[in-house]
């Protein structure tokens, strides 16, 4: 019984995940009512500044969806008076005792539930914990710490920050963040498995040739080469976002949706995969080109990356789970900056159909039409079924058509982001979306004896054209395994 309050201390709060993306789904989830009744935002970090200027930096940031159009000026007013500011260091415990003493001004009385954002570089995550567990803990309620990659850029640099941060906080107290997790089609995936009957029995090596998981930006590194180079495509995206989505689709069903449960069918798929090896991948950087009369700069021309950088922006991927459903089974993956568009999709290709009676009887090439599962997680969020059909008429041919469910035909509501999601879990104490310790470390054992192998060996990336389909490379690694990438293909009708 009794009123709770909840204080949500954004750490490291002028940086630009915290305005460009904390901030704003903090707002949005304000908006609509999901916010407990008494909220309160603090900013924290080691410039000075008014609770005034941090409202006017964080109003800068606010904007209103298209269906949140009411009251939208009175509603960021509401919000705005809700956010304060602390400066202090992030070693010093001195300061989050000062911190400490401001937030139970605000909580008053009731039952205070804190939870704090690492929106920080993570070589002061461990520091942070420390001051925040020791100084700055909840007395009676609950305190609960998001933390986001960088974990580590290996399997021991993981696991030691693993200790670091169990050295203050339990298991859990830690949300880690995988913001894919919190896409709407990524989350809609288990839905798509498990609540049709026409695809869960499909989903396994007897009816599925291949898997292809897709990532791809229209734009290079932009000035966060300083971040980048240290990391490269293969830890910035596919040892996360990729091999997420990745055990998403090849687990086990789940015992429940509870969060241990689904959490353990992700360990186990995952552990049963092989790791990585150099003649699994391919990898390249993107160079400049010349378009239109503009010339687009190359990974080495970012000011923040060093000269002779032989970082991956772009990489592709064999794996395979050897377990009983995904025996022998290619899942390719590809990730890559500066490409020709912006989309992130997975494709199952599924296998020919056997008996070949429409070639038989009309000398059909059905080889290539076989059907094609798309989920399209961004942009333009979309499931589609490439299917073949009689195109209508006398006589008989057939063509390809997609059954598709495009989101913004069907749903109107616009899509919440993937961090509005994640944040009410984190305050809901849902840890289903985020990644346990366990399924960290069964992550990094996939890929770093691979990114062991490429930095020893120095290999050397291949280039591409910025604004291109990626390196030759990538068709090639298909190849060998018999895969077509499916986005490479000319789409059928309304995709
Ligand atoms: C981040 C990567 O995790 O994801 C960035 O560090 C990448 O390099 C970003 O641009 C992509 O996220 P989204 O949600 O824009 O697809």
């Amino acid at each position: 019984g009794g009123e709770s309050t909840v204080t949500i201390t954004v750490v490291g709060a002028s940086g630009d995940l915290a305005k460009k993306k904390i901030f704003p789904a903090l707002f949005a989830l304000f908006y609509e009512g999901c916010l407990p009744k008494h909220f309160t935002v603090y900013g924290y970090a080691r410039s000075k500044m008014t609770n005034e200027e941090l409202r006017t930096m964080i109003s800068r940031t606010l904007t209103c969806r298209i269906d949140q159009r009411e009251n939208c000026g009175d509603k960021i007013e509401k919000f705005l008076q809700r956010c304060f500011y602390q400066s202090g260091q992030y070693n010093s415990e001195e300061d989050f005792s000062r911190l400490d003493k401001a937030l139970k001004e605000h909580e008053g009385i009731r039952l205070a539930n804190r939870l704090f954002y690492l929106s920080i570089p993570p070589d002061i995550f461990i520091e942070v914990a420390r001051c925040a567990s020791l100084r700055t803990s909840s007395s009676k309620g609950w305190t609960r710490v998001i933390v986001e990659k960088p974990f580590g850029r290996d399997s021991e640099s993981s696991a030691e920050l693993t200790r670091g941060l169990k050295n203050y906080l339990t298991e859990e107290q830690i949300y880690r963040i995988d913001h894919y997790l919190g896409k709407e089609l990524v989350e809609n995936m288990s839905v798509l498995r498990f609540s049709n009957l026409v695809f869960e029995p499909l989903w396994s090596r007897q009816y599925i040739r291949n898997v292809q998981l897709i990532f791809s930006e229209d734009f290079g590194t932009e000035g966060r080469g300083g971040y980048f180079d240290n990391y490269g495509i293969i830890r910035d995206i596919m040892q996360n976002h990729l091999l997420q989505i990745l055990a998403l689709f090849a687990m086990e069903p789940p015992v429940s949706l509870d969060a241990e449960d689904m959490r353990n069918e992700k360990v186990k798929v995952l552990r049963s995969m092989r790791p990585l090896k150099l003649e699994d991948v391919v990898v390249g950087q993107y160079k400049s080109h010349y378009k239109g009369g503009i010339k687009y700069p190359g990974y080495t021309d970012d000011k923040t990356v060093p000269r002779n950088s032989i970082t991956p922006t772009f990489a592709a991927a064999a794996l395979f789970i050897d377990n009983a459903r995904w025996d022998g089974i290619p899942f390719l993956m590809k990730a890559g900056k500066a490409l020709h568009s912006r989309r992130t999709e997975i494709r199952v290709q599924f296998r020919h159909v056997p008996g070949h009676l429409f070639k038989r009887s009309f000398g059909m090439d059905l080889d290539h039409a076989t059907n094609e599962l798309v989920i399209r997680v961004q942009p333009d969020e979309a499931i589609y079924l490439k299917i073949n059909n009689k195109v209508p008429g006398l006589g008989m041919r057939l063509d390809r058509s997609n059954l598709n469910l495009l989101y913004s035909d069907r749903y109107s509501r616009e899509i919440p982001d993937a961090y509005e999601r994640l944040l009410l879990d984190a305050i809901e104490g849902e840890r289903r979306l985020f990644i346990r310790s366990d399924e960290l470390d069964a992550a990094w054992s996939l890929f770093t004896p691979l990114l062991k192998d490429l930095e020893e060996k120095k290999v050397a990336p291949e280039l591409y054209p910025y604004g291109s389909r990626g390196p030759v490379g990538a068709y090639y690694l298909a190849a060998k395994h018999n895969v077509r990438w499916g986005d490479l293909g000319a789409e059928t009708q309304n995709t």
